[in-house]
Order: structure tokens, then sequence, then C-alpha cells
């Protein structure tokens, strides 16, 4: 717990950031794969399939329910974009059916209303679901993307070796760079590294991507994001010391307002990710958010955490018992933490603590606010002890502001 502390409280020696000046913090969007995966039945189902209409539906409710404003700029599109075959000059082509107007049209459609468009591809021979990959066409395709006008590039590895990784993915990035457009970069990198025996090098991620999923793709459980908050606890490399502007941990979408989890799971999920500095980005029918959902996503106070300039990314400090844990993330304002209390389990638990045990240590106490509410709890000198109170499967978090 001290050393961990300690780290914090010194901050750490970055590698070197991807230098295209984005993603300071974290990037906020929609992305459609987790929700909508790779519909293109839009005969059957034209509301939800794979197409321009569902993008620029989704791209106008970011604007008019207020996610835009909140932060939320980045509309992704994914895999399931293009036809089979590349056309007579080699270049990637939207599928006409889905996407009569391409995707060029889609990306002036969406900056008209001050968003982002991102997109998708492969460095293989193919990607996941069979449409041409990069492999051999990576600069043509880095330059189709600048041309459309796409700001950020989801980078897929389907189908290819995760020892290739570490020397392909950078050569997107300088493909990227050479465009001279500046486009986000989103690896899927030591998302396969997952059990085939191979050590991430989170200085080379680093200094080729914006941001890079470590783990495995999320599921729409309680169980699968436990799974990877443990992934984040056990910090396995100190992945946690690489996360600060420019290039982020990436754990994966945000299963908010979608059907795996009860309201108090999905403010867990969130919080946890507002501590991890994680790319917040939604998978969700924003025809139909239901009203709690929302608000957790708009939360003014749990994105000013996430968005902290700072970039901190919070670590487990310590294990309270099976399900109760603790975890820091330092804010950018002098002295002052952010300290999320988790329960995984499903008893509501009163936890007693004091800030000393918890380790925070400036000698005239700390001013405590309630995250989620933005309530003051009061003015603490390090030994008051005090309760914290988490509902089942659900987070507490403190503002620490020294005083
Ligand atoms: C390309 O890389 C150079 C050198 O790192 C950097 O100065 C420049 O801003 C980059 N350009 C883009 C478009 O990312
Ligand atoms: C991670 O950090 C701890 C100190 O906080 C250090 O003891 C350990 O050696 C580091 N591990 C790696 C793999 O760098
Ligand atoms: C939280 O409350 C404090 C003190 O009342 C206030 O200064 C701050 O602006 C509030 N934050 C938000 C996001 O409303």
């Amino acid at each position: 717990m001290i050393a961990k502390l300690c780290m914090i409280t010194l901050g750490c020696s970055f590698a070197q950031a991807l230098n295209n000046g984005l993603a300071l913090t974290p990037i906020m969007g929609w992305m459609s794969w987790e929700r909508y995966s790779c519909n293109f039945d839009c005969l059957n189902d034209p509301d939800n399939c794979i197409s321009e209409g569902l993008y620029k539906k989704m791209a106008d409710l970011l604007v008019s329910e207020g996610y835009k404003d909140a932060g939320y700029q980045y509309l992704h599109i994914d895999v399931c974009w293009p036809v089979e075959k590349r056309d007579s000059n080699g270049k990637l082509v939207a599928d006409p059916a889905r996407f009569p107007s391409g995707i060029q049209a889609i990306a002036k459609y969406v900056h008209s209303k001050g968003l982002k468009l991102g997109i998708y591809a492969d460095f293989s021979y193919e990607t996941c679901p069979g449409y041409p990959g990069s492999e051999y066409y990576m600069d043509m395709d880095a330059k189709t993307f600048a041309e459309w006008e796409i700001d950020s590039l989801r980078y897929n590895g389907c189908d290819s070796k995760p020892k290739e990784m570490p020397y392909v993915y950078p050569l997107m990035s300088r493909a990227l760079n050479m465009t001279g457009r500046s486009i986000v970069y989103i690896c899927q990198w030591p998302g396969y590294y997952g059990g085939v025996g191979v050590k991430p090098d989170y200085a080379a991620l680093r200094e080729a991507c914006n941001q890079w999923r470590n783990y495995h793709e999320i599921q729409n459980s309680w169980e699968s994001v436990g799974d990877v908050i443990d992934h984040y606890g056990n910090d396995k490399g100190n992945f946690s010391q690489f996360a600060g502007p420019g290039g982020w941990n990436d754990p994966d979408v945000l299963v908010v307002g979608d059907y795996g989890l009860s309201y108090y799971q999905q403010k867990a999920q969130f919080g946890m990710w507002a501590l991890f500095a994680s790319p917040l980005m939604m998978s969700l029918d924003l025809r139909s958010v239901d009203p709690a959902a929302k608000q957790l996503l708009l939360n003014k106070n749990i994105i000013a955490i996430n968005q902290d300039p700072l970039g901190n990314q919070a670590v487990r400090l310590f294990k309270v018992s099976t399900f109760i844990t603790v975890w820091i993330k330092k804010l950018a304002r002098k002295g002052a933490f952010a300290i999320g209390v988790l329960n995984r389990g499903s008893q509501g638990t009163p936890y007693k603590t004091s800030l000393s045990d918890l380790g925070l240590r400036n000698k005239h106490g700390y001013q405590l606010w309630e995250a989620f509410e933005n309530k003051t709890i009061g003015s603490f000198s390090l030994t008051k002890e005090f309760v914290v109170n988490i509902e089942p499967t659900s987070i507490y978090i403190i503002i620490a502001i020294p005083k």
C-alpha cells in the first residue's frame, strides 16, 4: 500500500506519448459494436441495422440529448461497413446498400454537428467477419480515411499473430501521421495477449497509440465488468503507470444503459471507468435510454474525475474483504484524490475507515465530498473515523481535498 501511494504521490516517469496532440484526456463517445454488432438486415430491421441511418440518428441524439455537451464527441462506425472487395484502385468501399451516401458524407454530417467520426479497420488480410484487411494496403487505407475526414481509427488484429503486433501497429501509426490529418489511433494490441505468453510493452504502446485495449472484449454482464476490474486491480506490468495525456489503457466500452447490469452495477461501472481514466465510449440505443442510466452517463462530477487533466489511472490500494476494494486516483488539484470504495458483493456493508487508513497524509486533514451527488461529507482529520455505506454491487466515490 505504501509503495503504491508513494508511486502515486511522486508521480511516474512516462514513456513518450504518440505525438499527434490528441486524446489529452480520455476520448468520450458512442460506438456501435457492443450494442449492434454486425446487424446488416436492413430489410427486416431497418432501424437497428448498421447503416448511415443508424449513425446519423445517433449523431442527432448525441447532440439533442445533451451527450455532446457532456463531452461525448466521437461517433464510431464499427467493423461491418465495407463491401467484401476493394475497388479497382484497391480502395476500401462502403456498402452502397447500407451507406448510399458514402462515409465522407457521414463525416460531413457529423462534423456539421460538432462531433467527430471514427472508423474501423484491421491490419491483417481480413477483418473478423471477413471484410478486406489492411495487409499490403496500409498507406492507402490511411490516405482514404484522411480523405474522408475521419477523426479516429479503431484498428483491430483479427486473424493475425499477437507476435506481429509490436511491428505492425506502429506502421499504421506512421501511415496515419504521414497523411497529415490528426487521427486518434485506437489499438487492440494487448487485448490479444491474454494467455499467449507475450508481455505487452506498454512504453511502445504509448508511443504508437492513443489508447489500447488491454483485456478481453467486455460482455454485457456484471461478471465481465468485475473481471475487467480485477485485471486493472492486479495491474500486471504496472500498466496503470502508462496512462496519461495522449495515451490511455482501454478496458472496453461502457455497458451502462444496456441490459446486463442493475442500476447500481451501472453506477459501479461508470464510477470505476472514471477512476481508471478510461475512454468513455457508450454502446447503447440512444433512442430509448432509461432515465436513471442517462443521469449516470451525464453526471458532471464523475465525468470530471474521468477527464481530470492529470490523467492518473486509479490503482487498487487494498482489499478490505473478498468483496470490498479501495481504489485511489490522484487529481490535478494539488494534494487532492478521488477514492473509490467498490462493493462487488450482494450485501450492503458499512465500512469503517479513516483517512490515514486510506493512506492520505496531509496533516491538517481533508474536506470530503461524495462524488455522484456532489454532497459535502465534512471536514476530517487524518485519524477521525467515518463509515462508508455501500449498496450491494455498487460504488461510493469520495473526493478528498487537503485543508
Ligand atoms: C507526425 O509526427 C510528427 C513527429 O512526431 C509530429 O510533430 C506531427 O505533429 C505528427 N503529425 C500528425 C498529423 O500526427
Ligand atoms: C511495479 O511497481 C512496483 C512498485 O510499486 C515494483 O516493485 C515492481 O517491480 C514493478 N513491476 C514491474 C513489472 O515494473
Ligand atoms: C459541487 O459542489 C461544489 C460546492 O458546492 C461546487 O463548487 C461545484 O461547482 C459543484 N460541482 C458541480 C459539477 O456541480
